[in-house]
């Protein structure tokens, strides 16, 4: 029997596994103990006297308000006739209870003592209370005790380690409290012994009780205190080779303290350790890697410190392996990626430096992965960072290339250097070794007057695209030394427009900030005010925007502007150097753009939220358009900002007008795949202009794709114009649409040529934003509806 369980390969990961290994279980129990196998519903002899009246007395104590026991009426000829519910005989003797789901409430009475021959009590899944009867240790063949999901109190009667053919007991999610009797988890066949979800206390039950045949321990979510036993394993010396069969061990949300034992290692069978949110220290041993069969290792929410455990790349059954909130420092070792068999990966809120091995990346089934705060530094490997979004990375100072931080500098990044911040001090000495390049070209320039101009272009953009944090990392403070002074000779000055926010220049120039992108217009940055209060803050770069007079003037123009689908811009600070820095509402979702191309890939994104979202980035832009007379003059995805539901928010409108040489910065700022083909000669943004890069837009949440990935030499546009052409328009669409059963056809290639109309590479071919409404409405009548309605 232990030999058939031993080979019985059950592998509990999952509920519906655990739900598997309850019920095969359950029926090898039944299966084996069962003499003749004519037991199943009862052999029509009459039940004993003695069992008869037990089960009246059973009958009595429990509450049965669906009438689950109605069945159990008339005389003892019929009891084990199999009319009665969930009763099964055998020459007589009731063998099993089986009442699961029932509503039942009540108690169980200890008469039950009296049923010698029960080898199986299933009550699970009731409402039934009162204590643990301890008559249930006297029944010498009890094999079976499944009491979870019930309100049972009190503690576990010790007489039930005396019922020495138990194998299987689940009392889970129950109210008991008390101690554990050493002698339950040491009854000679136990299996499984799970008592998790209840109120149990004093300490895990040592290895010096357990059984050789326990297999399943699960002491979860209990008031467990002391120390983690540190004779597991050790008394195996004193029998001899013979191993434990212990597989599972899961002591999570419990009070435990001190170092997990050495021992630990000797319980070779091992497939699932999980002893996360106890109160554990010091480091991991390195006999845990000798567990080969682990699959679930959790030792989050501890105290742990040291390093990441040394060997666990021959644990190559690895699938989850969560090490997340200690306090473990050192580096990911490169050798993870031999984790073959890993999904989850969690190894968020420690101390690890370094970079992010590029072995990861080799991980295939890897999906649930989490690095964030950390201190971990340089480039995320490039698949990573396209497979999970920021939400995997965010909280470490010095890592970038991913979604939503900057992106990483040109050389290899640099691991070591000062913080940056919104307004680094640092700069201008960063800058004078480039200033005096500058002179020296300048001297040059007077010569060559023609090559000089080119090469000073050159030098303009180039100091532009490393300006503002010197590329180093993404986080920092806003500002480390800034005037407290707001109205003081040196002082910059906070001007607040209409919104919830109160902050001050301190409020603003003390918050931790990250790097979200920069444009040639400047840095975006999402900025931690000390209250909790995010906010995006833009800095402008400096040497390109107008006077400080101007800038004023036009902020406070933009800062009027209120539009469901409009950006707010809440506030504007000018600072003591000529610092212009922009403050703008922070929407977690996050762009458009990452929320299209970064999403994790069983993310559908369907075609009514598409719509949504096309029809709001309208009603915006026509707003700007026709309300407040402004051009955006820089549409792109990742100016478009979605809230929880969906609503986008259009950002980083009318900066042109901020600075000085608006015309060059028009014709470069953005993406190139979102400029109108006439801008390079005009140099002039228009409504035609942000048609052109709405139109881009359209295609993108159409085709699924960013705009930079049209085939060769040409753009999106372009590509879904030469696909339409070569009538292949249905291979434009993004694959998820057309999987999409609710999308209509002709919804979606309505909007297409609506989008093929906005980015006409004649200007005047191309609708204002008013007629683009309106054509939308046409498409999606509903959609109108359901967007006034939801923002009344
Ligand atoms: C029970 O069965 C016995 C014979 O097996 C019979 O004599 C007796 O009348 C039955 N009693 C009832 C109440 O049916
Ligand atoms: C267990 O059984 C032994 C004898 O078989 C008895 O002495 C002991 O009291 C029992 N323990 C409990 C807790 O019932
Ligand atoms: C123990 O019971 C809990 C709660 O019912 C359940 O989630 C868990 O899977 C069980 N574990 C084992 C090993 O039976
Ligand atoms: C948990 O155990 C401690 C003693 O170890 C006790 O003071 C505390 O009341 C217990 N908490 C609960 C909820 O039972
Ligand atoms: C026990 O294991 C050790 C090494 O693992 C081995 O040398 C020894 O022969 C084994 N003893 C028995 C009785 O199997
Ligand atoms: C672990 O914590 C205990 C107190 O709970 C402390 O005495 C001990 O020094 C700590 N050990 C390590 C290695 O941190
Ligand atoms: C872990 O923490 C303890 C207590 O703070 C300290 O004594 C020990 O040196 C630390 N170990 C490592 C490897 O950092
Ligand atoms: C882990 O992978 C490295 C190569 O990436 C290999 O040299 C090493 O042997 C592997 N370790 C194990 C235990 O498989
Ligand atoms: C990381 O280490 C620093 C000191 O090096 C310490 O102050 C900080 O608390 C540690 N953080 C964690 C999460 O352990
Ligand atoms: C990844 O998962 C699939 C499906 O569960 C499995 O067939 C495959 O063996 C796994 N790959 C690795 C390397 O473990
Ligand atoms: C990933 O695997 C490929 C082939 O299996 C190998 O060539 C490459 O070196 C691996 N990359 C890393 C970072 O281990
Ligand atoms: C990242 O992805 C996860 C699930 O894939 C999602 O729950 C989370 O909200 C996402 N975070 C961001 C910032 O997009």
């Amino acid at each position: 029997m232990g030999n058939q369980h031993h080979r019985l390969k059950i592998k509990p990961t999952s509920k519906l596994h655990q739900l598997a290994l309850f019920f095969i279980l359950c029926f090898h129990i039944f299966i084996l103990s069962t003499p003749s196998a004519t037991g199943q519903q009862g052999d029509g002899m009459p039940v004993s006297l003695s069992n008869f009246q037990a089960l009246q007395s059973i009958r009595l104590e429990l509450i049965d308000p669906r009438g689950a026991l109605q069945t159990w009426e008339g005389s003892r000829n019929g009891t084990c006739s199999g009319s009665w519910a969930g009763i099964k005989c055998i020459k007589g003797q009731v063998v099993a209870i089986h009442l699961p789901f029932k509503s039942l409430g009540g108690s169980i009475s200890s008469k039950i003592g009296m049923l010698k021959e029960l080898r199986r009590l299933s009550l699970h899944d009731n409402l039934i209370g009162g204590t643990i009867p301890s008559s249930l240790g006297s029944l010498p063949n009890l094999r079976g005790l499944y009491l979870f999901n019930n309100r049972l109190s009190g503690s576990i009667p010790p007489s039930l380690g005396n019922s020495s053919q138990l194998q299987s007991i689940d009392l889970s999610n129950n109210l008991l409290s008390g101690f554990v009797p050493p002698s339950l988890a040491g009854s000679p066949r136990i299996y499984r012994l799970n008592l998790s979800f209840n109120l149990l206390s004093g300490s895990v039950p040592p290895s010096s009780s357990l059984s050789p045949s326990l297999t399943f321990l699960a002491l979860e979510h209990n008031n467990f205190s002391g120390l983690v036993p540190d004779t597991w394993g050790a008394s195996l010396s004193k029998e001899g080779n013979r191993s434990y069969q212990l597989r599972s061990l899961t002591i999570d949300y419990n009070s435990l303290f001190g170092n997990i034992p050495h021992s630990l290692g000797k319980l070779g069978n091992l497939e699932v350790l999980s002893l996360s949110h106890n109160k554990i220290n010091g480091t991991i041993p390195e006999e845990i890697t000798d567990l080969l069969g682990l699959r679930v290792l959790d030792l989050s929410s501890n105290d742990l410190n040291g390093s990441f455990p040394k060997g666990s790349d021959r644990l190559k059954h690895l699938s989850t392996l969560n090490l997340k909130d200690n306090h473990l420092s050192g580096s990911i070792p490169p050798t993870i990626g031999n984790l073959s068999s890993i999904i989850l990966l969690d190894l968020s809120l420690n101390n690890f430096s370094g970079p992010i091995p590029a072995s990861l990346e080799n991980l295939s089934n890897l999906t649930s992965f989490n690095v964030s705060y950390n201190k971990l530094s340089g480039k995320v490997p490039p698949r990573l960072s396209k497979k999970f979004n920021s939400t995997s990375f965010v909280g470490n100072l010095q890592l970038c290339g991913f979604s939503g931080s900057n992106p990483c500098p040109s050389p290899p990044p640099v691991a070591q250097g000062p913080s940056p911040s919104i307004m680094p001090k640092k700069h201008n000495r960063k800058l004078s070794v480039k200033d005096k390049l500058l002179i020296l070209m300048g001297s040059l320039l007077a010569i060559l007057l023609l090559l000089s101009c080119v090469l000073v272009y050159c030098l303009i953009r180039k100091r532009a695209a490393s300006n503002d944090t010197n590329g180093k990392s993404p986080r920092g403070e806003v500002a480390a030394a800034a005037s407290r002074d707001e109205a003081g000779p040196d002082g910059g000055k906070l001007v607040l427009f209409d919104g919830a926010f109160v902050f001050t220049t301190d409020d603003l120039l003390s918050a931790t900030a990250e790097t979200m992108g920069k444009s040639p217009y400047g840095t975006m940055y999402k900025a931690t005010l000390e209250d909790g209060t995010k906010v995006v803050v833009k800095r402008l770069r400096e040497k390109l925007a107008k006077s400080p007079k101007e800038f004023e003037k036009e902020t406070v123009a933009l800062g009027r502007i209120r539009h469901t689908n409009v950006l707010p811009l809440r506030a504007y600070y000018l600072g003591p150097k000529g610092e212009k820095l922009l403050v703008f509402d922070y929407l977690s979702k996050g762009t458009l753009s990452s929320f299209l191309h970064a999403r994790a890939p069983e993310t559908i994104v369907d075609w009514a939220v598409r719509m949504k979202i096309t029809m709001g980035i309208m009603r915006g832009l026509n707003h700007l358009h026709t309300r407040e007379n402004l051009v955006h003059g820089n549409l792109t995805s990742t100016d478009v900002y979605l809230d929880e539901q969906n609503n986008p928010k259009i950002a980083n409108y009318g900066l042109h007008r901020l600075m000085a040489d608006s015309a060059e910065l028009v014709t470069t700022a953005g993406s190139s795949g979102y400029r109108a083909p006439e801008l390079p000669t005009t140099k002039q943004a228009t409504t035609k202009t942000d048609i052109y890069s709405l139109g881009v837009i359209m295609l993108e949440l159409l085709t699924g794709k960013p705009p930079s990935e049209g085939s060769e030499g040409s753009d999106l546009p372009q590509w879904v114009a030469s696909m339409v052409k070569d009538e292949r328009t249905n291979e434009v669409f993004d694959l998820e649409l057309m999987r999409d059963v609710s999308t209509t056809g002709d919804e979606m290639l309505n909007t297409l040529k609506l989008a093929l109309h906005l980015v006409d590479p004649s200007p005047e071919a191309r609708p204002e934003a008013q007629q683009v409404l309106e054509q939308l409405e046409e498409i999606n009548p509903k959609l109108v509806a359901e967007a006034t309605e939801g923002s009344a």
